[in-house]
């Protein structure tokens, strides 16, 4: 299935700007820091120790990817977008960590990797894009490549929120996207259910007033 992500990200001069754009702010930055300390902690929430080898995907510019490497993690980056992943090389210096592996162009619904290839998988601001059912495809492919389990934020939905997003798209303080696709927790609850998966923890990157929810999962039976 189609969705606007899928295809806006492979443009350069989107890509080149992409960071500028969300993180240059004192709030942006705050809160790309936030979401991505809170990322990390679910990957120990499933036990990923240091040397585990990550998958961040969506890598997009890598800028999740470099934080795990500074944590001690080694990692793989995939990304639809090669325009994305390129900046990653500009703007984070990844081609010279050794605990980077490498990056390849990837569909997460068909990800170019071995069942339990990574230790863990970490997923960060790609739900909200994704219709359901590709969400659901997108996540048992997390599941499959990962050892211990994956860490995935989610675009909640709560009356607060939904107020909360139309004002900031009305106001233009955020760009409206084309396709948005949020979930309450009960919804995001029943498609891990609907997986045969469990939710570990789950931790909000700002209480009630951010829609991101990280949530550690793992499939069922695993320990
Ligand atoms: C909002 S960016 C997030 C990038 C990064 N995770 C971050 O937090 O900065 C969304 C990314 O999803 C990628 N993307 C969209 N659909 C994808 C798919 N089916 N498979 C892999 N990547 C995809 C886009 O190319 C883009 O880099």
């Amino acid at each position: 299935m189609s969705y606007s992500a899928k295809t806006v990200y492979r443009d350069d001069k989107l890509a080149n700007a992409y960071e500028d754009h969300r993180f240059r702010s004192w709030s942006g930055r705050l809160a790309g820091d936030l979401e991505k300390s809170t990322m990390l902690a679910g990957l120990k929430h499933l036990g990923a120790g240091p040397n585990a080898l990550v998958l961040d995907v969506p890598a997009g510019t890598g800028r999740l990817t470099r934080s795990a490497i500074a944590e001690g993690y080694r990692a793989i980056g995939v990304d639809i977008s090669s325009a994305m992943l390129r900046q990653g090389f500009l703007l984070h210096s990844l081609d010279t960590a050794d605990p980077f592996v490498g990056a390849v162009a990837g569909d997460v619904e068909n990800l170019p990797l071995a069942d339990g290839a990574v230790d863990a998988v970490m997923s960060l601001r790609l739900m909200g894009h994704l219709p359901t059912e590709t969400k659901e495809r997108a996540l048992r492919e997390m599941l499959r490549v990962s050892r211990l389990g994956i860490v995935v934020m989610f675009a909640r939905r709560t009356p607060l929120l939904k107020f909360k997003r139309a004002a900031l798209w009305r106001t233009g303080l955020r760009p409206r996207a084309s396709h948005w696709y949020d979930e309450t927790d009960a919804d995001i609850r029943a498609l891990i259910a609907g997986i045969d998966a469990e939710i570990l923890h789950h931790e909000d990157i700002l209480g009630p007033f951010a829609e991101s929810r990280a949530y550690t999962i793992r499939a069922k039976g695993r320990s």
